[in-house]
């Protein structure tokens, strides 16, 4: 396929920090593409096949910016990043390949998921494959700190998944409990992803200290705006289906704020749609009046807000300029984004 293919990215066309980030680092970004279509390839056909179908769909490429944004934050030359930012986004794939495998949800970037089209046994293997190739590209960029950071980060992605799994259909689940998850299973690759670039840089340790705060502040932030979309009222946009969370019983922002405050009735609502998995026509919209009753979706933004203020406080230690400016208001971006 043509680089064009995975340049698809939701990022161009309006006039947001991250289409101004990525009009910023455009000729890196697209060096990046190149590197994600070349490296994705496989003798097996089956592998570039499922890996382009997804790729190709778009995607924000906000973990890879990030990683590009942060190394010439502190002076690192091109070319370097590309493989590790390509690496950051395999792993951001092989997630997503694996995730709506296990959420079961049927829209991906605005197309069938590929456990759709292609069953979940190729999907699974395909995140696997994206996975280790990751690794390979850590392995040739040569920096056993970027390793460890990488490496470290898809660990606890995957606890983070199996934590929020054995938390599913559990009411108990508290703030606490969800942001855990929330943290492992997203913000660590955020956080990973703009630790490596200090490191590429050969910065001083606080350099990449400042940027693993930022992302990991962003990213907490960042999840739990994708935990209120899923409660709104979806868009083409947004291109994934709102309402998995609620179908697949997943304690997030929206619910555990709702069940703080709950009445007897409200309690037996979500004990009998979310644990007992006994869910019919219309319960996602009595779950949107209830989550709207208790304010939930505002408080949910008031937390990805605060967590935002930490993103943006850890910056302020890196080298001032533009691109500082710009992953400042990225931040703002996050919590208030629409897709
Ligand atoms: C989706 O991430 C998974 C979450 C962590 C919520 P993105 O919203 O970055 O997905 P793409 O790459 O833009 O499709
Ligand atoms: C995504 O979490 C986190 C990872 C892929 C590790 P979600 O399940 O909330 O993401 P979406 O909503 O499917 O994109
Ligand atoms: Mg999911
Ligand atoms: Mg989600």
């Amino acid at each position: 396929m043509q680089a064009s293919g995975a340049t698809k990215e939701k990022t161009g066309s309006e006039d947001t920090p991250l289409a101004r980030l990525a009009a910023l680092l455009a000729d890196d970004m697209k060096e990046v593409n190149a590197t994600i279509v070349a490296r994705m390839g496989s003798e097996v056909p089956l592998i570039p096949q499922i890996a382009r179908y997804l790729i190709a769909a778009g995607g924000k490429r906000i973990r890879p910016l990030l990683t590009l944004a942060a190394s010439r934050l502190y002076g690192c030359g091109t070319g370097r990043p590309y493989p590790l930012a390509t690496a950051v986004e395999f792993i951001h794939t092989a997630t997503l390949l694996h995730d709506d495998v296990v959420d079961e949800s049927d829209l991906r970037r605005g197309r069938d998921s590929a456990h759709k089209v292609f069953g979940n046994q190729a999907s699974v293997l395909v995140g696997d494959f994206l996975f280790s190739r990751a690794f390979q590209l850590m392995v040739e960029d040569g920096s056993l700190d970027a390793l460890r950071i990488l490496s470290d980060a898809s660990a606890v992605i995957a606890q983070g998944e199996v934590m929020q799994l054995a938390a599913a259909r559990n009411l108990e689940t508290n703030l606490s409990q969800y942001l855990d998850v929330v943290s492992a299973k997203t913000a660590a690759l955020f956080a990973a992803a703009c630790e490596i670039g200090p490191v590429m840089a050969d910065a001083p340790a606080e350099g990449a200290a400042a940027m693993c705060e930022y992302g990991l502040n962003l990213g907490i932030a960042f999840q739990i705006a994708d935990d209120i979309l899923d409660y709104g009222p979806g868009s083409a946009e947004l291109g994934k289906n709102t309402g998995d969370d609620f179908r697949e019983g997943k304690m997030t922002a929206p619910v555990v704020l709702a069940l703080e405050g709950a009445d007897d009735k409200e309690r037996a609502f979500w004990r009998r749609t979310m644990e007992e998995k006994r869910q019919e026509e219309g319960d996602f919209e009595q779950a949107r009046a209830l989550i709207a009753r208790h304010g939930a979706l505002e408080r949910g933004r008031d937390l990805a807000r605060g967590y935002a203020e930490k993103a943006r406080l850890a910056l302020a230690e890196a080298p001032d300029g533009p691109l500082r400016a710009l992953l400042d208001e990225l931040v703002t971006f996050t919590v208030d984004r629409a897709y």
